[in-house]
């Protein structure tokens, strides 16, 4: 089979899979069901009170959906990274409050996850009404992953529908393991994800740019490997650029880097389709002090031992801008540089306004994703503008990989 039959014929395998998959609009007779719902709550709080409520307000479709069907919506979330122990701070209190404010139905909170009282509790609840779970990160288990507090979970419903798109990465007992033990089908904000990213996935208008920045780099690296044949420009900034720069011997002082990753930045950054800094901006971190430098070959020192590079530069600002006005789809995860401190914000404003200013066009298609993405598209008022912004981080990296997601394995026909 030669490369092209055999990309061709991986596409059509995957669309026969993605079509597949259960859907909650697949279940009949759903009047008085319980039904157990994995959503992604794990949103910022501040003083105890949700200060963004975009992930809550993306679940609403499905558990809209369910309690008009008269269904009891049991909704189990993880927030925040407790470690297996019960911290105060990371109840789910505050995000029961928030819901209670989207929904018209009762909001009945639970300060625990499984067990008899979380049982009777659903058994007096009236039907189109929900429950939400105490965080279930409070478990060792929900990591651990041993069957234990699967069954715990799958004891409390009749159903699962798995709609947390920014958790299906993980392997955990309330995504994967649940789904093993009930009838599972996927939710609506799950299946609006994965159509829109199977856009960037599956035959994209060309050309297709995919733009990478921030810190991480671990996760970012995969994308490039899985969409180099794909993608006609990657376009790379933040810690892929500056690990880029460290292993090309440039020297980089305290710039943000990763020591593992030197050897593979420099295979993957190195191919004619990856579109590296041609000036960067060199400063300290509170902006007092900042100059623009041109990376030259011939020249290895970009900073000196207190200096860190904070963004592209101004060229290479305008050679991605370019290279985004002229494609159909873009991809974007991660900031160019610490846009959280002027001067260094410039990079990233100028890609974004590009990439704003594409879904304005016909036939083109803008997705974007990850925390301080998405941050920074609501800080400039541009999220509305954007075709598609995702509610996963790691998650729509890891689809983008081309990795197997255990939160949909499980909801395959
Ligand atoms: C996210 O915010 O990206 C998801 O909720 C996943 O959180 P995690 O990285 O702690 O698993």
């Amino acid at each position: 089979m030669n490369g092209g039959m055999q990309t061709g014929w991986l596409r059509w395998l995957k669309l026969q899979q993605k079509t597949k998959m259960k859907s909650i609009k697949d279940i009949e007779n759903l009047e008085g069901k319980k039904v157990l719902v994995r959503v992604d709550f794990n949103v910022p709080l501040e003083n105890g009170e949700v200060i963004n409520d975009r992930k809550l307000r993306a679940s609403l479709p499905t558990i809209d959906y369910l309690l008009k069907k008269g269904t009891k919506v049991i909704l189990a979330s993880h927030l925040g990274r407790p470690g297996g122990k019960i911290k105060e701070s990371l109840r789910l209190a505050p995000v029961a409050k928030k819901l209670q404010d989207l929904l018209e139905s009762k909001v009945h909170y639970l300060s625990e996850f499984a067990g008899n009282s979380v049982q009777k509790k659903i058994s007096e609840i009236d039907n189109s009404e929900v429950v939400l779970l105490e965080n279930v990160r409070f478990s060792p288990d929900e990591r651990e992953n041993s069957g234990k507090l699967a069954h715990k979970l799958a004891n409390l419903a009749d159903i699962f529908v798995m709609d947390g798109f920014g958790i299906t990465h993980r392997d955990h007992s309330s995504v994967s393991g649940v789904a093993q033990l009930l009838p599972a089908y996927s939710g609506l904000l799950l299946q609006k994800e994965l159509n829109n990213l199977d856009k960037v996935l599956e035959n994209p208008n060309k050309p297709l740019t995919i733009a990478l920045g921030g810190v991480k780099v671990a996760t970012k690296l995969p994308v490039i490997k899985n969409l180099l044949d794909q993608a006609d420009y990657i376009l790379v900034g933040g810690g892929i650029a500056n690990t880029y720069l460290k292993a090309k011997k440039f020297s980089i002082g305290n710039s943000i880097y990763n020591d593992k990753y030197l050897q593979q930045a420099l295979d993957y950054c190195d191919k004619e389709k990856v579109v590296t800094p041609d000036d960067v901006v060199v400063g300290d971190n509170d902006g007092d002090k900042y100059q623009n430098k041109v990376i030259k070959n011939t020249h290895t020192d970009l900073c000196s031992e207190n200096e860190m590079i904070l963004d592209i530069g101004p060229k290479t600002a305008e050679k991605f801008s370019n290279l985004i006005k002229k494609s159909k789809t873009v991809v974007w995860n991660g900031a160019m540089g610490y846009f959280e401190q002027e001067p260094y914000d410039q990079g990233t404003r100028s890609i974004t306004e590009a990439i704003a200013n594409l879904s304005e066009t016909s036939d083109s298609f803008t997705l974007a994703g990850g925390g301080e993405t998405v941050h920074f598209l609501e800080k400039e008022n541009l999220e509305a503008r954007l075709n598609f912004v995702s509610t996963g981080g790691g998650a729509m990296l890891y689809y983008l990989a081309g990795k197997k997601l255990p939160g949909i394995v499980n909801l395959k026909k």
